[in-house]
């Protein structure tokens, strides 16, 4: 009898497709539930894939892996897909897909099996991530497959006696782990409405914000954020605490419009108060750090980073070599950034390294200065040079002196 493992989030496309998978493939279904922080009650997942007649059921916790493997090297390389995006969700399915991988070759499984729909980008990380992995193994994508809409989905379930999940109810689809979240669907597919304050889950409306600021510092220790106000701590905790502050402070929403893998653009809200406030902080410090032709390189590297990760790309030789990059760089990357955080805006007030480029006796205007001033004259002779010749063999144009002439005319 051919096995396959299932990735079992709970909701109602997995909980559809292990019957289906059943009886499509004659198959035995593993379900493999994964802890990335989404602040579910994972043993009643458990319970309710083997009510929905799964053979076993794995429940894995895989928050510290995520955080040190994922969120980490992403962070260093302040990937930010099209500006604004943490990538919560697109840094999780190479992890997913990872394990998946693994448990089939435990399980002697000839196919692996997730719940995404033919539309996304998801389906194309976790196959892509599977082939890099195991391309002996069958990927299943049950939804992307069966082409049933979500009342049928639900007709379906009842059918077969199959407990239908609570979270049918809501219009969204939602996604959401250690990192952060996303809301799509319903009132949201229409780009013109603003979110309605109801979706929304670990930010705080501005309007409901404290009246007081909260400032907030974070030290770094090699890009890896080590502290925050002075107190260590592990990663996890440094994001969930984060998060808490961020969020009551209504930071890190974020509402765009996006362009997908498969060509589609998407309205997507996303609510990411850890990881708005940890990629500026970290930005910053970088900055500070850095040359500025290294940071440039490093701005460039950023850009091919997030799109890496966003196209399901994790596993491939490239970010290997733009991780060697960026871990050259974040050697420099200790310090403490200072942020204000009020009524939904975050923005640094602070900042010092003891690697800072920043040099105060060159900055300042009062007493103190060893810049030597008489030395600009000679590097702007040298630097204008080519801008004056270029002027000077510069072709004839009539428009050029023309506003004077008309000026001159007027009077
Ligand atoms: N557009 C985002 C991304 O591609 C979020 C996807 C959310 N996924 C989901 N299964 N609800 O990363």
């Amino acid at each position: 009898m051919e096995r396959i493992v299932l990735a079992y989030s709970g909701g109602l496309d997995t909980s559809v497709a292990i019957p289906w998978l059943k009886e499509k493939y004659n198959a035995e279904i593993i379900a493999v539930t994964m802890d990335l922080g989404q602040g579910k009650e994972l043993e009643e997942v458990r319970d309710r894939a083997l009510a929905t007649g799964a053979v076993r059921a794995h429940v894995l916790d895989l928050r510290e892996e995520f955080a040190r493997d994922y969120i980490l090297p992403a962070l260093k390389a302040d990937a930010i897909y099209e500006d604004r995006y943490p990538m919560a969700t697109a840094l999780g399915r190479p992890l997913i897909g990872q394990k998946l991988v693994e448990i089939a070759e435990i399980e002697q499984a000839g196919a692996i099996a997730h719940g995404s729909t033919g539309k996304g980008n998801d389906q194309v990380r976790l196959d892509v991530t599977t082939r890099a992995l195991n391309p002996n193994l069958k990927i299943i994508a049950p939804a992307r497959d069966w082409g049933m809409t979500r009342p049928e989905e639900i007709e379906y379930a009842r059918q077969r006696n199959i407990p239908v999940p609570a979270t049918v109810a809501s219009p969204y689809s939602t996604d959401s782990n250690l990192w952060g979240r996303s809301i799509e669907c319903g009132i949201l597919e229409d780009p013109w409405q603003e979110p309605p304050e109801e979706i929304y889950a670990l930010t705080k409306s501005p309007a409901e914000c404290p009246d007081e600021p909260a400032y907030v510092e974070i030290a770094f220790e090699r890009g890896v954020p080590s502290a925050i106000n002075g107190v260590p701590m592990p990663l996890l905790d440094l994001i969930a605490s984060l998060g808490t502050i961020a969020g009551a402070h209504g930071v890190g929403r974020i509402d765009m419009v996006e362009n997908r893998l498969v060509g589609i653009k998407s309205r997507e809200i996303y609510e990411a108060p850890a990881a708005a406030v940890l990629h500026a902080a970290h930005k910053e410090l970088q900055k500070l750090v850095t040359t500025k032709d290294l940071e440039r390189l490093s701005r460039f590297v950023s850009l091919q980073y997030a799109d890496l990760i966003y196209n399901g790309l994790w596993f491939t030789p490239t970010r290997e070599a733009l991780d060697a990059f960026v871990e050259k760089v974040q050697e420099r990357v200790t310090g403490v950034i200072r942020l204000k955080l009020f009524k939904g805006d975050s923005r640094i007030v602070g900042r010092k390294s003891p690697y800072s480029l920043y040099e105060h006796a060159l900055a300042t205007y009062d007493a103190g200065d060893l810049f030597d001033q008489t030395a600009a004259v000679g590097f702007i002779k040298i630097w204008g040079l080519p801008v004056e010749s270029a002027a000077r063999k510069a072709p004839k144009v009539a428009s050029h002196t023309s506003s004077v002439v008309s000026l001159a005319g007027q009077k």
